[in-house]
């Protein structure tokens, strides 16, 4: 999935409060449409990343879809977020909906490497790997996604 996408930039994050923010930076470039997939270990802070995004459409209450599968916010655009993690195949993906979200939400998917049928290779993939105390995240996309996110990433002189 990764090799047929262009490594966009990659940065580390120091602690929680660090990974929210950089969620909230990729919120606030997100659009209506977009489609978003984590990759990373358990813990590796897919779910504190998307809390981050969340924020910047101003909501604080954010719990984490392992068991819900599925939480959609009624945010403008509405944002849906999903965890593979407990999904074995593509049938699976069908009886959850997973083909009938609306085509004008951002969807969010943690666990998007579980299911090879999930990622459609159109959008933004966000890896997050344990470093230490920390965390690093690599971003990997097509299209515009480099121009859109290129602020995030720290420029190397
Ligand atoms: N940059 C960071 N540095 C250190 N710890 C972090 C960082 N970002 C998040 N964490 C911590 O990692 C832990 C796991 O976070 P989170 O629940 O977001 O992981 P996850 O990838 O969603 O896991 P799962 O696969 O179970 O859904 C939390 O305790 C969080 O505080
Ligand atoms: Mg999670």
């Amino acid at each position: 999935m990764l090799e047929s996408l262009n490594l966009l930039g990659q940065t580390s994050l120091a602690g929680e409060k660090a990974t929210e923010d950089f969620g909230a930076r990729v919120g606030s470039v997100l659009k209506a449409g977009d489609w978003i997939g984590l990759v990373g270990q358990l813990g590796a802070g897919k779910t504190t990343l998307v809390r981050g995004v969340l924020q910047s459409f101003g909501l604080q209450d954010v719990q984490s879809p392992t068991y819900t599968l599925i939480n959609q916010y009624q945010t403008n655009p509405k944002v849906n977020h999903l965890d593979l993690y407990r999904l074995e195949n593509a049938e699976d993906l069908e009886s959850i909906g997973y083909w009938d979200l609306e085509e004008d939400a951002i969807t969010v998917v943690e666990w998007i490497d579980k299911i090879e049928e999930a990622w459609n290779g159109d959008g933004l993939i966000l890896k997050l790997e344990y470093a230490s105390d920390s965390r690093i995240i690599s971003g990997y996309g097509a299209g515009d996604w480099s121009k859109r996110l290129h602020e995030l990433w720290q420029v190397k002189e």
